[in-house]
């Protein structure tokens, strides 16, 4: 096994030999800006440690690393579109910087790139990793409509924004994982435990994300700090707030999620107040760890070497303290 860093840093190495100048320009030149702007990697990296977990060397895992990476990058433009969001990594989202059908066409490209990675495996693990991808693709589609969904509705349960956030978010982080299995061509089970291992480390991810959309150091963050709120996201923090806020409480933060000012610092500002009155704000905190918890317990009952769960939990406890 290697660091963490060394993972990430082989992967950035091949994702830049796979960039290059193509034509027509205005289809590729997005999609170099969106996969050059950085990021944290973290799904990336998920595959190739996994191989590595069961003793595949993390060269089999690059291709199907880079297609984890080129779809969370897709999804991430049509999401921008769909949010309205202007700031990607501390730089302008490709629907600003270009428009709305570039944002649209490239995007399109990269979902089909992902896809043509698969075809560098041969037959039985192109079958697997495609089959997985098919079905955790559409239920990203399915989580990213019921966030589009929920922002026009006040009756979201906790229950309704979980399955939201594990099928917009967490299903990723937890077929990366599952990918690097399949390389690996370990057993079905070896590969659903570590898909359930990282289903649990994607909802913390998800609940940590919106934490930091409102809460995070505008400095750094690489998004704009409030984005959700601008967009009455139905977000873990809404949610919690809706639940332990008074009554009065409730219906301010109804009244601020139901306008759209054209200056929207001073509603951004009265939800976060309500968010940390309220308690949200903690019990957002709380429910990272508890689910990130909930991930080393699965871990833990596996018949893993130390050493190896020692790397995915050092893993988990890092995305936990991260503040981007
Ligand atoms: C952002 O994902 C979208 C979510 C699912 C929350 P990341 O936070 O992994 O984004 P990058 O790739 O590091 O920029
Ligand atoms: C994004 O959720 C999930 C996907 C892109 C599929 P968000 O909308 O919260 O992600 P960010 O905050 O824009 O990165
Ligand atoms: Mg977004
Ligand atoms: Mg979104
Ligand atoms: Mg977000």
């Amino acid at each position: 096994m290697h660091s963490i860093e060394f993972y990430r840093s082989e992967f950035i190495s091949y994702l830049d030999s796979k960039l290059t100048a193509k034509e027509p320009v205005n289809l590729y030149e997005p999609i170099n800006y969106i996969l050059k702007l950085g990021g944290k990697r973290l799904r990336p990296t998920l595959v190739l440690l996994t191989a590595e977990i069961f003793e595949t060397n993390y060269q089999k895992a690059l291709d199907a690393a880079l297609a984890v990476e080129v779809f969370h990058n897709f999804s991430l433009v049509h999401d921008d579109i769909m949010d309205a969001a202007p700031v990607r990594r501390g730089k302008a989202t490709v629907h600003e910087k270009w428009d709305v059908n570039t944002g649209i066409l490239s995007g399109d490209a990269m979902l089909i790139w992902a896809y043509q990675l698969f075809e560098n495996y041969k037959t039985h693990i192109f079958r697997g990793l495609a089959e997985l991808f098919s079905t955790t693709a559409l239920q990203v589609c399915e989580g990213q409509q019921y966030d589009v969904d929920f922002e026009t509705r006040d009756d979201v349960a906790l229950s309704d924004y979980l399955k939201m956030i594990e099928y917009k978010t967490a299903v990723l982080v937890a077929a990366a994982m599952k990918m690097g299995a399949i390389v690996a061509e370990v057993s079905e089970t070896s590969q659903q435990d570590m898909y359930n291992f990282g289903l649990n480390l994607g909802i913390a991810f998800q609940i940590q994300d919106d934490y930091l959309d409102a809460f995070g150091d505008p400095k750094t963050f690489g998004k704009q700090v409030g984005g959700d709120i601008i967009e009455n996201k139905k977000t873990y923090l809404f949610i919690k707030a809706m639940e332990s806020g008074s009554k009065t409480v409730k219906k301010e933060l109804l009244d601020l999620y139901s306008i759209q000012p054209q200056e929207p610092e001073e509603k951004i500002e009265a939800v976060k107040t309500i968010f940390e009155e309220s308690g949200a704000s903690i019990a957002a905190q709380e429910a990272i760890k508890a689910y990130t918890e909930k991930a080393f317990v699965i871990l833990e009952s596996l018949e893993l070497a130390q050493e190896k769960k020692d790397v995915l939990r050092k893993f988990g406890e890092n995305l936990m303290r991260r503040t981007v």
